[in-house]
């Protein structure tokens, strides 16, 4: 497996790749990998990628000044091994300097799916996304794509982004990977303590239980809302937001039909938030 640190050797080792007639997949991740991390090398696999590159690297401009970027966890030494043990072609893991020699004045930008949902509390957190991603492209050079439902918004946001700027690359979503007992695997999850990670258990647990509503007959999400707000909250976690949006577009929706509708939500335990959503 490649370790790869600059953009140039990036794009050379890809271009040697596409030279064999090889299709390229990109992983891009934060590391601190776990077992979502390892499903999307699958996933890139299944979707016919020959050689799968997993980025790492934690990109400062997704978060705001107060967020954890200073103490995002960082283990490259675990993280190249987990990806060594899943046949991984090459890691790009580029510092910082390479990435952002110097202030970024040239932003990508999504105007309609990055403004809702998680923008409330984090404004600039999407722009940072897309920027980063487009910049990942540009050095991995990749055929397929892909991320995780876990961020849902972030996935919509960065397949309109391929759409409309015409990037020659599939996208791929793939499903959630959750601890055995629901919780959604995510790289905060260490932040819990051991009180806060039991009651974590209520997203996952509130967000089956409304889909079991749904498909008994209710149709009234508003109802489904308060009802997953107050289980949080009784929970002992602060509610950021759960609302109910079309799957696609991310509009709100107050009455099921037969279009998909996903549940999402963000929560506060602690100082921890974590997300995780439900398609019905
Ligand atoms: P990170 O949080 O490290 O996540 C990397 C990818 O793994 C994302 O596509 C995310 O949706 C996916 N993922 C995380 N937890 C998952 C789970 N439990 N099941 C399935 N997939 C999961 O998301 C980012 O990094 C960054 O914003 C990034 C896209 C790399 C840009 O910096």
């Amino acid at each position: 497996m490649d370790v790869i640190r600059t953009i140039r050797e990036m794009q050379a080792w890809s271009k040697e790749r596409k030279r064999e007639g090889k299709t390229i997949g990109i992983v891009p991740t934060m590391g601190c990998l776990h077992e979502g991390h390892l499903s999307l090398i699958d996933a890139a696999r299944v979707h016919g990628a020959d050689c799968v590159v997993v980025t790492i690297f934690v990109n400062p401009i997704q978060f705001a000044p107060n967020e954890d970027f200073v103490s995002y966890p960082r283990d490259f030494e675990r993280d190249s091994a987990l990806c060594a043990g899943k046949n991984v072609d090459a890691v790009f893991a580029p510092p910082v300097q390479e990435m952002y020699p110097a202030p970024v004045t040239c932003f990508v930008s999504e105007r309609k799916l990055s403004k809702g949902l998680c923008a409330k509390t984090r404004p600039t957190h999407f722009d940072g996304v897309t920027t980063v991603v487009a910049k990942l492209f540009n050095a991995v050079l990749p055929d397929v794509a892909v991320f995780g439902q876990k961020d849902a918004q972030q996935a919509r946001v960065l397949q309109r982004m391929v759409r409309d700027l015409n990037f020659p690359i599939r996208m791929v979503i793939a499903p959630i990977v959750r601890e055995a007992d629901g919780l959604a695997k995510s790289s905060r999850n260490r932040y819990l303590s051991e009180t806060e990670r039991r009651n974590t258990l209520v997203l996952s647990r509130s967000l089956k239980e409304a889909a079991g509503l749904v498909a008994g007959g209710e149709t009234d999400l508003r109802k489904i809302v308060a009802s997953i707000q107050e289980k949080i909250a009784a929970a002992g976690g602060k509610v950021d937001y759960v609302e109910t949006v079309d799957a696609e577009e991310l509009e709100p929706v107050e009455v099921k039909s037969d279009k998909p509708v996903m549940i999402a939500l963000a929560a506060y335990f602690g100082n921890t938030r974590l997300i995780d959503n439900i398609i019905l």
